[in-house]
């Protein structure tokens, strides 16, 4: 799969017959909201865990020394809950640009705090994309994100910026909480 994963996603799913879609956002989706959308509510998928396995050439690191960002990972029995948003589907055009380095756009259904489910678009930077990373200890990926920075700000800051939006939620996600343990002393020093 090539670097850039915009052009399969437009082709990945027809949209013109949706007024709306919602999407969900489990990453920097929850925090960096910039783009329009008709309402937004807490939601969350079955079967997947938020990891930072996932290299970042255009956002919080480049390609020579990419950071590191979340993708999501299949884990039977855990629940991921992030932010739905429902929008146009013009607004994909933006997202796609955005999530362009190794994201493919998938349909998932997502529960609602109500237990309403519909069915929403994710984001996910599956294995064989050319900027993953894959697994590391959580102490080796703190260091990593304290050392990265890319065309949007230093991979510290999403990494903080998530976590303060997950608490936001009522989320404590362990491996996020993990690495912000690690990493805080490391901004300090
Ligand atoms: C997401 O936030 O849902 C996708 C990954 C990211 O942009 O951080």
């Amino acid at each position: 799969m090539p670097h850039d994963t915009s052009a399969i996603n437009k082709q990945r799913q027809d949209l013109s017959q949706h007024q709306s879609v919602w999407l969900f956002g489990y990453g920097s989706l929850i925090y960096k909201v910039d783009f329009p959308f008709v309402e937004r509510r807490p939601a969350y998928i079955e079967g997947w865990s938020r990891r930072f396995w996932q290299g970042s050439h255009d956002h919080r690191g480049t390609p020579e020394r990419p950071g590191r960002v979340l993708t999501l990972i299949e884990t039977p029995g855990e629940r991921c809950t992030g932010m739905a948003y429902r929008v146009s589907p013009d607004v994909f055009e933006h997202l796609d640009h955005r999530e362009k380095n190794g994201y493919l756009r998938f349909f998932t259904p997502l529960t609602f705090a109500n237990g309403e489910q519909q069915q929403g678009l994710v984001y996910i930077a599956t294995e064989d994309n050319a900027a993953f990373l894959g697994p590391a200890d959580e102490a080796v990926i703190a260091k990593h994100i304290a050392e990265s920075e890319g065309p949007s700000g230093k991979n510290s800051e999403y990494l903080l910026k998530l976590a303060d939006g997950l608490r936001e939620l009522g989320v404590i996600d362990p491996h996020v909480e993990k690495i912000r343990h690690h990493l805080l002393p490391l901004l300090s020093s």
